[in-house]
């Protein structure tokens, strides 16, 4: 059986993890809000309408933040739609995905599920069709004590304390030619720029994301960071990256490597976050906030295409409801290992999406909600992975790819904190398993707490309506540790977590 071999020591940590690294993004988008967190008429719905079953879900996932509304919705978005009676609110057409928006969910309604769902909110604000003035507003009826004119109209709408968000996204991916307001690096960083400066004299404790690219393979990538960071270096404090993922023409050993492509991606976005850092000799260093990743069959989005015409507005339609599969959740695990292993400059991401549109979590109406395959590797990453990132080093057989060449076909990472370590590992070899030593330096006393692992004969398993358990987390028997030396066997495509002591 093929062998790797990997080290780590507490003495090398790459840094703390940031808790905003497992957030996610609930966006006015096919059934995520209406009829995914939001049915008032479904049997476990609480007075605000939330479903109760899908929140004690999103609890068990163990999202710590929430990107809210959009996406490319915000784009079109006018944030005072969504308060006041409901009766009075308007009924508008959604450009973005050509849907009917009844703006029945807006401001007060996710802040309640957002506190119920103990999570944090990051809030997008409309720079594409809107400016800074309706920036402003946003943030004095969101932000302010009562007192002036929007943050009265906030109390008088049922909630006289501020919502109190501290992050916000100034825009959403102005780099695609897709969205409303598309515009240069050059206009869009002038835009931000301004947007930051009067947002922060409002509220200066704000951390703002500035848009980065929407992908590795857009044209603009590079140039659009070092534009917008020229011009927004001191007004804000994260870029922001997106990223998805699919099997393309067949070429699963790319999709399995898809890591690293998102390893290439920081790597490429914090070093020309740098060379800004350099050429304004600042001392500021620019975090990544990876605000939309996750593994999504872009090819079927014609189904978008399809909803065209004067009179086709469907409300909540069933749009991105991507079914994800046994390697899907490999790969969804790999990407979460690429997260932590760069937490010294990740330090927000949010799972693209929460509920129904491309989804750990998926709801009928009426009926059940149920965990798909990628809800286990965020869940046990997120409740596992505490305190610091270690380095690891890799030395591994490789696979080759089209897309990336030779890649390790074994990936991890490995954390430590009070709580104790974890071990993250991933198979992406096809067909051999593969025999994995851990070196851990500084956790010789460490033992296994609990092993978790996602493989099947069936790589193609998924939890649907019909068979809602199909595809589990299953103990990795094969894990021994003795003197800080894990062993561990990974079968083919397979995704392992380990939980430790703190080995003192
Ligand atoms: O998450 C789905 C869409 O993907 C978002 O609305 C947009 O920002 C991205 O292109």
């Amino acid at each position: 059986m093929p062998e790797a071999r990997i080290t780590a020591s507490t003495a090398a940590p790459v840094g703390s993890i940031s808790r905003r690294v497992f957030g996610s993004f609930v966006e006015h988008l096919g059934r995520c809000v209406y009829d995914g967190i939001h049915e008032p008429g479904h049997p476990t719905a609480d007075e605000h309408g939330s479903r109760r079953d899908v929140l004690d879900l999103v609890r068990e996932l163990g999202v710590t933040t929430v990107r809210y509304p959009g996406g490319n919705f915000v784009s079109g978005y006018r944030w005072e739609d969504g308060v006041g009676p409901l009766e009075d609110r308007p009924v508008r057409r959604d450009l973005a995905w050509h849907s009917t928006e009844t703006n029945e969910v807006g401001l007060h309604e996710f802040a309640h599920w957002n506190a119920a769902a103990g999570s944090e909110a990051m809030l997008a604000i409309n720079l594409g069709t809107r400016g800074e003035l309706e920036a402003l507003d946003l943030l004095e009826y969101t932000n302010l004590p009562t007192g002036s004119a929007l943050s009265d109209q906030r109390a008088a709408n049922g909630s006289p304390e501020a919502f109190g968000v501290k992050m916000w996204c100034l825009g959403n991916e102005m780099d695609g030619p897709w969205q409303l307001g598309h515009r240069s690096a050059e206009d869009y960083g002038k835009l931000a720029s301004r947007t930051a400066k009067a947002l922060r004299q409002m509220d200066p404790d704000l951390e703002l994301v500035a848009c980065g690219s929407s992908g590795r393979s857009m044209p603009t990538f590079g140039t659009w960071e070092r534009v917008v960071l020229e011009h927004t270096y001191d007004d804000v404090d994260f870029i922001s990256a997106h990223a998805y993922y699919e099997p393309l023409d067949g070429d699963v050993d790319s999709f399995l490597a898809s890591a690293v492509d998102m390893d290439r991606f920081i790597e490429a976005v914090a070093a020309t976050a740098d060379a800004v850092k350099a050429e304004k000799r600042s001392d500021k260093t620019i975090y990544i906030s990876f605000d939309e990743w996750n593994v999504w069959y872009l090819t079927r989005y014609e189904q978008v295409e399809r909803l065209k015409g004067l009179d086709n507005w469907p409300k909540a339609p069933r749009l991105l409801e991507d079914v994800y599969s046994v390697t899907d959740a490999v790969v969804f695990g790999s990407l979460m290992i690429s997260l932590l292993k760069h937490a010294d400059r990740v330090r927000s991401a949010s799972l693209a999406q929460l509920v129904n549109v491309i989804a750990p979590i998926m709801t009928e109406p009426g009926g059940p909600a149920w965990r798909q395959t990628t809800f286990f590797p965020f869940a046990i990453t997120a409740r596992l992975a505490q305190g610091e990132a270690l380095r690891v080093g890799i030395d591994a057989p490789t696979i080759s790819t089209a897309k990336f060449g030779e890649v390790p076909a074994v990936d991890a990472v490995v954390t430590h904190g009070d709580e104790g370590a974890a071990v993250f590992l991933v198979n992406r070899h096809r067909t051999e398993p593969m025999t994995v030593q851990v070196v851990l330096e500084g956790l010789q006393g460490a033992s296994i707490t609990e092993t978790h692992m996602i493989a099947d004969d069936d790589l193609d398993a998924a939890n649907t309506l019909e068979h809602q358990d199909r595809v589990q987390p299953v103990a990795n028997d094969t894990a021994t540790i003795e003197d800080g030396l894990l062993t561990v066997t990974l079968p083919p495509v397979s995704w392992t977590a380990i939980g430790l002591t703190r080995g003192d």
